[in-house]
């Protein structure tokens, strides 16, 4: 790729978004009758509507232009090669092999991925299938009932997320979700579960994470009393790459189940790390799950730039956050299943494309990832939206819409979808002076009134927002949804230059912790701190004198 190409790119870029009305998106419809046709795209069972944007031809073609200049078909084309794109850590990033079915190729390097995958994905199966068919049973000779899951960042929100979407009352068994070291976490969550009847699974990629390796010690002595040290292994299982350890923590090996150094763990939840979807939700729905994120992994590998749900997800960020200067996305999911998605999606966008050094080392010379924050529709509506139809910078959504509910209340669909829509339409077209006005005369306030409110009142619009559409939510759409969102940011990736598989931006906090650890202990700052971290350090010591060890 030449990087002259690229700039040249950026700056035609930058000469649109410098244009007047290169915010403006209300002139866009009334000058075409055909944007929505023109400016949507099906993929799948994703309807992607990036209508209610900015994009002009003029911009989209500008865009597809630095897509190019930018190499983002040679990029996913290395992607899917298994080459190292992961450079820093010298990895490939091979996620889609962990959703590939029986007859794809998928390579690290040169190593062929498959027979592993494919074995591990098959003692999952038979796992999930023994557990759910009695011929697996609790130490006391009973059905498991609960799967505790134990793990964090993504050994926690991927599972949670799709646990939390898919669960019904007729699975097969309750999952439960255990991230956070905070004791109050761990009180909460045993007081839910009979030690008896629980499966516990320690998920850690590397199996040395602090939070999860505490939580996994504490839930092995909850085990222990109630059964007994062996009926305790009886209750374990590992999912992790570093089976070295899960054998020092006292899995039994037949109970761990591996994945490679290729699976990042904010994708890793179609891996191992996904056993906690299996047992809870039945293995035919995760296998649904995983042939639904490899339809999107087809159509992202296969579709033109200009028909590529990720590529165009991806274009309009660049779109927002270089063209326009928007430092923050929301995710509105208009189903309360999704309630965990802005968590998952946080992680998944945030720890890969937060970074401020391009591949190469040098600084950046604009800006990469955006916060991005959300909650379900419509309770969104009653908390922070305020800022985003009348707040001064405006925030670009995404809007989830699922057609067919699965349940018979159709009337509160309705309403949900109504104001689903109805907020992207407030935030596209805003409310003008000539309307406050129309309507608060004919609501009989006076004119002095009138005048006094009018800039409160006036939505100023043109704020964008894309809507993806689902037929249904289910383990196949979800799949697809997901897919298309981890693909979007490789795509960011490519086209800011960055690495979006590392995370070295995680490690000083948790080495930091480490130093603090022991100081807490003692009372006392005992390595040279800012006098901020020092004092607090004491104050501590003197309201808690019992955390004293
Ligand atoms: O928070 C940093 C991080 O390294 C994430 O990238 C990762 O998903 C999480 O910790 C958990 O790591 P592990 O699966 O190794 O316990």
């Amino acid at each position: 790729m030449a990087e002259d190409e690229s700039e040249t790119a950026w700056a035609a870029l930058k000469a649109l978004a410098a244009r007047p009305d290169a915010a403006a998106i209300r002139p866009l419809f009334a000058t075409d009758p055909d944007r929505f046709a023109r400016f949507s795209r099906q993929a799948g069972d994703i309807l992607l509507d990036f209508s209610k944007t900015a994009l002009s031809d003029a911009v989209l073609a500008a865009l597809l232009a630095l897509a190019e200049a930018r190499d983002v078909a040679g990029f996913r084309a290395r992607l899917f090669a298994g080459a190292a794109v992961n450079a820093t850590e010298g990895r490939a990033a091979l996620h889609m092999a962990l959703r590939a079915a029986p007859e794809d190729e998928f390579r690290a390097g040169t190593e062929d991925v498959m027979p592993e995958v494919l074995a591990v994905r098959a003692r999952m199966e038979e796992f999930t299938r023994a557990i759910h068919e009695g011929r697996i049973l609790t130490a006391k000779g009973e059905g498991f009932t609960d799967v505790l899951n134990i793990g964090i960042g993504g050994s926690d929100l991927g599972p949670a997320m799709v646990a939390r979407a898919l669960w019904t009352p007729d699975a097969p068994l309750r999952g439960h979700y255990l991230a956070n070291v905070d004791g109050h976490a761990w009180a909460e969550m045993q007081a839910k579960l009979d030690p008896a009847r629980t499966l516990v699974l320690v998920a850690s990629k590397t199996f040395t994470t602090q939070e999860t390796m505490a939580n996994a010690a504490l839930t092995r002595d909850w085990l222990r009393a109630a059964l007994g040290e062996a009926g305790a292994s009886q209750h374990m299982a590992a999912l992790s790459t570093n089976l070295a350890a899960t054998g020092a923590f006292g899995i039994l090996p037949d109970r761990v189940f591996g994945f490679r150094d290729w699976v990042g763990g904010r994708f890793s939840l179609w891996s191992a790390i996904g056993l906690s979807l299996a047992l809870a939700l039945g293995w035919d729905a995760f296998a649904r799950l995983l042939a639904g994120a490899r339809v999107m992994d087809q159509h992202f590998r296969d579709a033109p730039l200009d028909e590529n749900l990720p590529v165009l997800l991806a274009l309009v960020e660049v779109w927002h956050v270089n063209g326009l200067g928007y430092p923050s996305r929301a995710v509105l999911a208009y189903d309360e299943r999704l309630a965990r998605l802005p968590a998952h999606l946080q992680q998944v966008e945030m720890e890969s494309l937060g970074k401020r050094v391009a591949l190469s080392g040098a600084p950046l010379q604009r800006a990469s990832g955006p916060v991005v924050f959300g909650e379900p529709g419509t309770n969104a509506q009653h908390s922070f939206m305020q800022l985003l139809h009348q707040g001064t910078t405006p925030v670009p959504v995404d809007f989830i819409l699922v057609a067919r509910p699965d349940h018979a209340h159709a009337n509160s669909h309705r309403k949900l979808l109504a104001n689903g829509l109805a907020q992207a339409e407030a935030l596209l077209m805003g409310k003008d002076e000539a309307a406050v006005v129309a309507e608060m005369r004919k609501a009989g306030a006076a004119e002095a009134e009138i005048t006094r409110l009018l800039p409160h009142r006036v939505f100023p619009g043109d704020r964008p927002s894309v809507t993806m559409l689902l037929p249904q939510l289910d383990a196949f759409t979800l799949g697809q949804l997901v897919a298309l969102y981890e693909h979007k940011v490789a795509v960011l990736g490519a086209l800011w230059g960055i690495n979006p598989f590392d995370q070295w931006g995680v490690e000083l906090g948790k080495q930091l912790a480490n130093v603090i650890l022991p100081e807490l202990s003692a009372g006392v700052a005992q390595k040279p701190h800012d006098a901020s971290t020092a004092g607090l350090i004491s104050k501590l010591a003197a309201l808690w004198p019992e955390g004293r060890a």
